[in-house]
């Protein structure tokens, strides 16, 4: 199969490179493990996406000073200045997104560490009113073509150019060759024992393109939601109930965010997530305390998910961090070129510089839209080319269904472990060596194999220890990336 622009991923960045590209004359095709949009991370986010509201450069000042003084200020630059155009062109022209409205104007909301409201919002479910709009209207589109529950498995990557990638469907392998492609592959949550991402999150792009010898950065910064609830199926407490005036409360019921940040509920979610993580250790239990407002007029979805999942929000939602985010990725430019020719990488597996240590809360749609449309555009104007590369291997009988699936809970165990909230040299150093022979093992069996979930343990063992590297050469608390206080200072 051949294409001009192969795109990787179904979330909202990987919508956007596919819109762009299809506008700029390409032909399109978007390959996706997806087998519903329920499967993507966009279609979970809460809270929305930010718009420069609040004063000149407020919404820059506030990227800035929530990564902990690590973001790239030109990224964050290029961030706000595109968003504007962007969300008119994309979000409200083009898709209809029906953003909640007060009176003639926007309902914006407000969320922890904005300065000010300026959050576009539907309700509490902003991603699935983006993610279904932008999918149908893809699907509409001539140049693009959706292929879902397709894996890929690996980049047709030669001398430092990417060709397009091995895809995966129904264990039949095929290449697509491409003149320029796009990974859209989200994040990481699925190596964490409790996360907000769909199960597919297994950082398959990062890991792809890390094979290929792009660079990875930023990443020791895995940020975590302070508020979600659950226990072991998590779903989220969007951070606008904490912006609409929720509290957090310890097991004695009282309040407790204060001390840890003047700026209390409202604090950057890094310092919240460990915040609530050590009163939990504490106390026995954090409960946000929705009483200060109107929690069933205000987030009527959240109401009803609560009242699915047997939570009775009126006496207090329990909640804990879960894993939500990765600020850092494959390194790319302003238009989401990474540093092998034609490859380009957006959204959640993309480190644009935008995020530092510590991610703003409701940029990541922004981020994802706002690069995408760009490196979408970028990626059109080449041609493909076929090159002779030797297929992966499917030698060997399947390994039982549980294989991999052991394996992978043994990953999860490993950086539950030592790759959470609060890490320590020793602790890095044993997750790097139980990550390496877990690698070991993982990319044995892809050598005669192609079975998809071999492929994502792969995947998720080279992400891993990606992570693990990058914590164990930081030597430096900053935003998500913190050592325990006996740790701190003491550089592995
Ligand atoms: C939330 O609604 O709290 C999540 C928003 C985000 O992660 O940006």
């Amino acid at each position: 199969m051949t294409t001009d622009v192969l795109v990787i991923g179904s979330g909202i960045a990987g919508c956007s490179a596919a819109l762009a590209a299809a506008r700029a004359g390409a032909r399109v095709t978007l390959a996706t493990k997806a087998t519903a949009p329920d499967e993507c991370a966009t279609w979970r986010a809460q809270g929305g996406i930010a718009v420069p509201r609040g004063g000149p450069d407020a919404l820059a000042r506030d990227v800035r000073a929530a990564s902990d003084g690590c973001a790239d200020p030109d990224a964050v630059r290029a961030l706000v200045d595109g968003a504007p155009e962007a969300v008119a062109d994309v979000l409200l022209d083009t898709l209809s997104v029906p953003f909640d409205r007060d009176g003639d104007g926007f309902d914006y909301g407000r969320e922890a560490a904005h300065s000010a409201r300026r959050v576009l919002h539907v309700d509490a479910s902003t991603g699935r009113h983006v993610l279904g709009p932008f999918l149908s209207h893809l699907r509409g589109r001539e140049r693009v073509t959706i292929l879902e529950d397709t894996a890929a498995l690996d980049l047709l990557a030669r001398d430092g150019r990417v060709h397009g990638a091995w895809l995966e469907r129904d264990g039949d392998v095929e290449a697509c060759f491409a003149g320029a492609t796009v990974l859209a592959t989200g994040g990481i949550g699925a190596l964490f024992p409790r996360s907000t991402n769909p199960d597919g999150a297994t950082g398959d792009g990062i890991a792809m393109a890390a094979r290929a010898g792009a660079s990875a950065e930023d990443m020791e910064y895995v940020q975590f939601h302070p508020t979600v609830a659950g226990g072991d199926e998590p779903f989220l407490v969007s951070e606008a109930v904490r912006g609409e005036g929720a509290l957090l409360r310890d097991g004695n019921g009282e309040r407790f965010a204060a001390r840890y940040h003047p700026d209390a509920e409202l604090a950057p979610r890094d310092v919240v997530a460990r915040a609530v993580a050590r009163e939990r250790e504490r106390t026995g239990e954090v409960t946000l305390d929705v009483s200060p407002l109107d929690f069933r007029a205000a987030f009527p979805d959240l109401a009803a998910r609560c009242a699915a999942r047997g939570v009775e929000w009126r006496s207090g939602i329990p909640v804990a961090p879960a894993e939500h985010f990765l600020c850092g990725g494959i390194a790319v430019d302003r238009e989401g070129r990474t540093g092998l020719d034609r490859l380009f990488a957006v959204g959640e597996c993309a480190r644009t510089g935008v995020h530092g240590a510590n991610r703003l809360a409701s940029t990541s749609l922004l981020e994802g839209l706002v690069w995408g449309l760009r490196a979408g555009e970028a990626a059109a104007g080449y041609e493909s080319t076929r090159i002779d590369a030797p297929p992966p291997l499917d030698d060997d009988p399947p390994l039982p269904p549980a294989f991999a699936a052991d394996k992978f809970a043994r990953l999860r165990r490993i950086v539950g472990e030592h790759l959470g909230l609060e890490r320590d040299p020793d602790g890095l150093r044993r997750a790097r060596a139980a990550l390496r022979r877990l690698k070991g093992e993982a990319d044995a069996y892809c050598r005669t194999r192609t079975s998809r979930d071999l492929y994502e343990l792969r995947a998720a063992c080279v992400t891993a220890l990606l992570v693990a590297r990058a914590a164990g050469r930081n030597p430096e608390s900053r935003g998500c990336h913190h050592l325990t206080a006996e740790a701190s200072g003491r550089a592995d």
